[in-house]
């Protein structure tokens, strides 16, 4: 049964692309099977992991799987990525001038598809793997409300600006206002905070990283990613941050991963899931 974790925050340019991949590589490295969902119309994942450019038009990807009417099988559409036990589901990019594909046209924003991404991860298709990790975009729009609906957890990244602080907290209220309406056995869990792109030699990284601590306590990660050369590397060649695994973010990645299975296994264990809430975020 695999477990479903949405990588979101109402801000863009907070390391969520880099987040998932680069815990989605950890986790294959440590043997899971894993999908990444390219759930962001932008198509970053379907860029750096599949060379986007030669993908597009060529492939159909997640909207066209979930298009009324569609044809397709899952696995139709996904595609194994150059790193072993590493999967993607790829989005569609229109052209190569940045043009986007918006789920949340496909899904439409009537309620009733609310449960469109939870249906199709019931194809047993998604049982062989054993994370699926969603790589979201920033907008609080009804492909977001599905996607929290069908993971079982949300993972905020956030970098040491006040923009991302902001869309972290607008993120957590987001998982608030959607579990209000969830029976309480299927709401989305709070994994927590992994705080992104530190300079730990810049005074207001060390603030921003104090306050963050207030504000999350636990739910804060205790292994946080620092700035690193080869994340900008990510975006020219496509290679992630694990190809270089001596790097300080692909040691500081790897004890994340750590963490974050961890974190779940103790979730999973934890009787009280049915009250647990999310902090109030006082950031
Ligand atoms: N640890 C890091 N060190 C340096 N740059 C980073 C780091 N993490 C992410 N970045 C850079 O920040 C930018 C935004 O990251 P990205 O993952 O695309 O954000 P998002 O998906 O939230 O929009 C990218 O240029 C990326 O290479
Ligand atoms: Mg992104």
């Amino acid at each position: 049964m695999s477990i479903k974790i949405q990588v979101r925050s109402n801000k863009g340019g907070v390391a969520k692309t880099t987040s998932a991949v680069n815990i989605g590589h950890c986790l294959a490295n440590k043997g899971y099977k894993v999908l990444i969902v390219d759930a962001d119309g932008q198509a970053n994942i379907t860029d750096y992991l599949l060379g986007g450019v030669e993908f597009i038009g060529k492939r159909p990807g997640i909207n066209k799987l979930l298009e009324k009417g569609s044809k397709l099988n899952p696995e139709d559409v996904v595609v194994e990525s150059r790193i072993d036990n590493l999967f993607v589901l790829p989005n569609e990019k229109i052209d190569a001038n940045g043009s986007t594909y918006s789920l949340t046209s496909i899904i439409g924003d009537h309620p009733v598809f609310q449960n469109i991404i939870k249906n199709l991860l019931k194809n047993e298709f998604f049982n062989d793997f054993d994370y699926t990790i969603f790589d979201c975009g920033p907008a609080n729009e009804s492909d977001a409300v599905s996607i929290q609906v069908g993971c079982d957890y949300l993972l905020i990244p956030s970098t040491p600006v006040h923009d991302g602080l902001t869309g972290l907290k607008s993120a957590l209220d987001f998982l608030e206002e959607i579990n209000s309406y969830m029976d309480p056995c299927d709401k989305t869990e709070f994994l927590g905070v992994i705080a992104c792109s530190i300079n730990n030699t810049l005074g207001e990284h060390k603030d921003c990283l104090k306050h963050l601590k207030e504000g999350l306590g636990d739910y804060l990660f205790q292994n946080n990613i620092p700035q690193s050369q080869k994340a900008y590397r990510f975006s020219r060649t496509g290679k992630t941050i694990m190809d270089f695994p001596k790097d300080k973010a692909a040691i500081a990645y790897e004890l994340a991963t750590s963490e974050l299975i961890q974190k779940i296994e103790a979730l999973k264990k934890s009787k009280t899931k049915k009250n647990k809430r999310a902090p109030e975020a006082n950031l």
